[in-house]
C-alpha cells in the first residue's frame, strides 16, 4: 500500500448530508478512513439536512445505510461506536442561509480547524450556498468547498455557478469532483505514459490506428429516474468521465505531477477538440435508450416502462466519434460510448496500434493483426497488450494473438479504496490535483453544447437497444464504416 499522508484536524460539514449520496458513498468512504486510523482524533462530520431529525435518529439513518452498503466483515460495533462519535445532524435550510445558527452555533470555536464545505446537493443551490456562507462569516483561513457533479447543466449555467462560488472562494479552494479521477486504474494512466519509456514515444498519429473508451454499465436509471430524464447520457458521463478519460489518454507529458501542470495539458486536449457540426452530428454521434430485455438471465424493463411515459427522448447510451485537432492525433478517430443496462459493468480504454507496414506473414488479418493496449478500468483493473505469436510446434507457421496480462490485484492484492475515499482525503489536505479546474468544466461544456445543438437541429433519433446488449445498431456502424470494430463487442 501507498504511504499514508496525514491530514489536519477538520471539521466536514455536508449539505445534503441526510441524502443519497452522502448515506450511500460520502460516510461509507468516511467509515473506511475511519477504521484505518487516518481521521484525526475529534475532526467532525456535520450532516446538515432540512427536515427534524432527532440525534438518535440521524445515527440510526446512517447506521442502517452503513450495514446495507458496507461488507458484512467490515462492520464492527466498535467502529461504529468510534465513527459514530464524530456525526452530528444540523436542521438547516439550503437557501435560507438567515437561520443557519445552529450550524454558526456547532462550528464556532473551531476556527482554526480545516473546514470543508461538501456540497451534495443539485446544482442550482451552489451559488447560494456559498454566498450564504460568506454572508454567515463561515469561510475560515483554511476552507474548502466542494461541488458535486454535475456543475451546471450546460456553459452558461456552469459560468454563472463558477462566478456565484468564485465570488466567495479562491479557485484553490474549489474541488470540483469527478468521481472518475479518484479511481485507482484512472490515476495509474499517469502511471503507464509517463512513468515508462516503452510507450510515449508510440503515443501518436505515426503509430496510432485508433482509440476507443468504453464505460458500460449494466444498470437501469432506477430511483433516479425523474432527475435523470431531464439530464440524460451525454450530460451525466461524457461531459465529465468520459472526458477527462480522454484527456488524460492524449495530453502531452506535463512538466510536473502538479495540479496545475496537469490541468494545463489537459485543458489543451479540449480546445483542441474539433467540435461536431450539425452536418457532422448524424454520422458522428448515436444516441440510444434501453428497451426491456435480460440482464444476467433475468428480466428488465424498459426506460420508457420505468419512467411510465412514452414519449421521453433521453438518451441512455451515447456513441461518439471525434478528433483532436493537433499534431500528435491528427486523423487518428477516438471512439467513445456509454450506457446503461449494457451487456456487463465494463470500463475500458483500448489503444489500437497500426498493422505492420509490411506482412511477411500471409495469415495476418485484419482481425488479429494489430497490437492493442487495453486499460481496464472496471472490473478486475488492469492492462493487457495483444500481441502476435507463433503457434509452437513443427510443420508450420501459424499466427495466434496472445497477451501480456497484468492484473492490479493479482500484482498488488486488490482491495483498494473506493474513489470517494481518495477524494475525500485530497479534499481535506487541499490538494486540487485530482479535481476540475474552472475553465476544463466550462470547455467540456461548451463541445457538449454544440452537440446538444445538433441533435436539436437536426430532430437526430433516439436509437432502442435491446437492454443486456452493446447498445444500439448504429452504435457498430459508427465504428464498422470505418473499417474498425468496438472491443468488446
Ligand atoms: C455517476 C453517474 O457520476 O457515475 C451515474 O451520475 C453512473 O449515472 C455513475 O451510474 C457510474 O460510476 P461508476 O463508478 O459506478 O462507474
Amino acid at each position: 500500500m501507498a504511504k499514508f499522508v496525514p491530514v489536519d484536524l477538520f471539521d466536514l460539514v455536508i449539505f445534503g448530508g441526510a441524502g443519497d449520496l452522502a448515506l450511500r458513498k460520502l460516510l461509507p468512504a468516511l467509515y473506511h478512513r475511519d477504521r484505518d486510523n487516518q481521521l484525526p482524533e475529534g475532526s467532525r462530520i456535520i450532516s446538515i439536512g432540512r427536515s427534524d431529525m432527532a440525534h438518535d435518529d440521524f445515527l440510526k439513518l446512517v447506521n442502517d445505510s452503513l450495514r446495507k452498503h458496507l461488507d458484512a466483515s467490515e462492520y464492527t460495533k466498535a467502529l461504529w461506536t468510534s465513527f459514530s462519535d464524530r456525526l452530528q445532524y444540523v436542521k438547516a435550510d439550503a437557501l435560507d442561509s438567515g437561520k443557519w445558527q445552529a450550524l454558526k452555533a456547532v462550528l464556532k470555536g473551531h476556527e482554526d480547524r480545516t473546514r470543508v464545505f461538501y456540497l451534495a446537493l443539485t446544482p442550482s443551490l451552489f451559488g447560494p450556498v456559498a454566498k450564504g456562507l460568506k454572508k454567515t462569516g463561515l469561510i475560515n483561513k483554511d476552507v474548502r468547498i466542494v461541488l458535486e457533479k454535475p456543475v451546471g447543466t450546460d456553459f452558461e449555467s456552469a459560468r454563472k455557478i463558477n462566478d456565484q462560488v468564485g465570488a466567495c472562494f479562491e479557485e484553490n479552494s474549489i474541488f470540483r469532483i469527478d468521481h472518475y479521477l479518484g479511481k485507482e486504474t484512472v490515476q495509474n494512466l499517469l502511471a503507464l505514459r509517463f512513468a515508462n519509456s516503452l510507450f510515449e514515444p508510440l503515443w501518436n498519429r505515426s503509430n496510432i490506428d485508433h482509440v476507443q473508451i468504453t464505460v458500460a454499465e449494466e444498470i437501469g436509471v432506477g430511483g433516479r429516474i425523474e432527475f435523470y430524464d431531464q439530464v440524460g447520457t451525454l450530460r451525466d458521463m461524457v461531459q465529465n468521465h468520459l472526458m477527462q478519460l480522454l484527456c488524460l489518454v492524449a495530453m502531452e507529458p506535463p512538466t510536473s505531477q502538479s495540479h496545475e501542470a496537469v490541468r494545463d495539458e489537459k485543458m489543451k486536449v479540449l480546445r483542441a477538440l474539433k467540435p461536431i457540426s450539425v452536418d457532422e452530428v448524424k454520422t458522428h454521434t448515436v444516441r440510444g435508450q434501453y428497451q426491456a430485455g435480460a440482464i444476467n438471465g433475468e428480466a428488465v424493463p424498459g426506460y420508457l416502462e420505468e419512467l411510465g411515459n412514452d414519449d421521453s427522448l433521453t438518451e441512455t447510451f451515447v456513441a461518439l466519434k471525434l478528433q483532436i485537432d493537433n499534431w500528435r492525433w491528427s486523423n487518428v478517430p477516438f471512439y467513445l460510448r456509454t450506457g446503461k443496462r449494457l451487456k456487463m459493468k465494463y470500463s475500458e480504454i483500448v489503444i489500437q496500434f497500426q498493422r505492420v507496414p509490411h506482412s511477411i506473414f500471409p495469415e495476418l488479418n485484419e482481425a488479429t493483426g494489430p497490437n492493442r493496449l487495453s486499460i481496464r478500468l472496471q472490473p478486475d483493473e488492469g492492462v493487457k497488450l495483444s500481441l502476435m505469436s507463433k503457434e509452437p510446434g513443427p510443420g508450420g507457421f501459424d499466427l495466434r494473438p496472445v497477451s501480456l496480462d497484468l492484473s492490479f490485484e493479482q500484482t498488488f492484492g486488490g482491495g483498494y479504496p473506493d474513489a470517494y475515499e481518495r477524494l475525500l482525503m485530497e479534499v481535506i489536505r487541499g490538494n486540487p490535483a485530482l479535481f476540475m479546474r474552472r475553465d476544463e468544466v466550462e470547455f467540456a461544456w461548451r463541445w457538449i453544447d454544440d452537440i446538444i445543438a445538433g441533435w436539436l437541429a437536426t430532430n437526430q433519433k433516439v436509437e432502442g437497444y435491446v437492454a443486456g446488449t452493446w447498445g444500439p445498431t448504429a452504435a457498430s456502424l459508427l465504428v464498422d464504416r470505418d473499417e474498425r470494430h468496438w472491443f468488446p463487442n
